[in-house]
């Protein structure tokens, strides 16, 4: 009988790991933010892919700011996630600074030109903050209840939260010493202040961000180093260092971050 010819057998290369920063819950490090986004976007759509198949539809709840721009582009352009379920997705807002949505500082802004603009999600299904409303949160919060209360109890709470954090150890507008890091069984606050970066801001709640099933933190750059490791220290309380009260009750909570960033 003829011998079968060898299989050249090529080692697996484990991957090079990186020193993992020990924080609560799962921790993800990468060198790039390319590489770090390939991460974050790959687990956005397995659990988009899943809440939309249980519950028929998928909350998800996105940050301003600049380091989660380049996620919702890629979001959108890299075909690997063309199945994200938009037509069942439900996106809501974390945050907003009290300007107009057309103003440059506006948060809404830039997730309708990265993401809205190029997803085929109905628009009924988009729900920005009206921020220079008086009553901005408290008609937030009842947008908010009115969309998710039709689900069985337990499960009416957001799928996806993604957070990112300031130097100030700041995440959402939950800024140091300010009031709206006291929820007070609001789902959703005004918030100004001394500690508040200019302009005054609207922002989900510990309460809701907490209430999650699933928080992702994107943190990148040499900048953010340093809150970073003292949330990692733990120095401060959650009043000093805001990241530091994110804390999922039943859910996940997964850190994403980039070896600058890393303590
Ligand atoms: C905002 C955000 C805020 C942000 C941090 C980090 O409105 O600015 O929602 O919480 O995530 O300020 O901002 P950068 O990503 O721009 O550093």
């Amino acid at each position: 009988m003829a011998q079968e010819p060898e299989i050249p057998i090529t080692p697996i290369q484990p991957a090079q790991s990186l020193p993992k920063p020990r924080l609560p819950g799962t921790v993800i490090v990468r060198n790039t933010v390319d590489e770090l986004i390939d991460a974050i976007a790959a687990d956005l759509f397995f659990q988009a892919q899943g809440c939309a198949r249980t519950f028929g539809d998928f909350h998800l709840a996105l940050s301003g700011g600049s380091t989660p721009e380049p996620l919702y582009r890629r979001l959108m352009y890299d075909p690997a996630y063309r199945d994200l379920p938009w037509k069942r997705t439900h996106l809501w807002q974390v945050d907003e600074r009290r300007v107009p949505p057309d103003d440059d500082r506006s948060n809404f802004k830039m997730i309708r030109e990265t993401l809205v603009l190029h997803s085929d999600i109905p628009t009924s299904q988009v729900h920005p903050i009206h921020a220079v409303r008086d009553t901005a949160d408290i008609d937030y919060e009842r947008e908010l209840r009115h969309n998710l209360e039709w689900r069985e109890k337990g499960h009416d709470r957001l799928d996806c939260v993604v957070l990112g954090m300031g130097e100030d150890g700041h995440t959402a507008s939950l800024f140091p010493h300010s009031p709206a890091l006291k929820s007070e069984g609001r789902l959703v606050l005004i918030n100004d202040g001394p500690t508040v970066t200019p302009p005054a801001r609207v922002t989900m709640t510990y309460d809701l961000i907490n209430a999650s099933r699933m928080v992702a933190v994107m943190i990148t750059g040499r900048k953010k180093r340093d809150a970073l490791e003292r949330a990692v220290l733990r120095k401060g309380t959650v009043a000093e260092l805001p990241i530091m009260g994110v804390a999922p009750l039943a859910g996940e909570l997964r850190w994403y971050l980039d070896a600058e960033a890393c303590p």
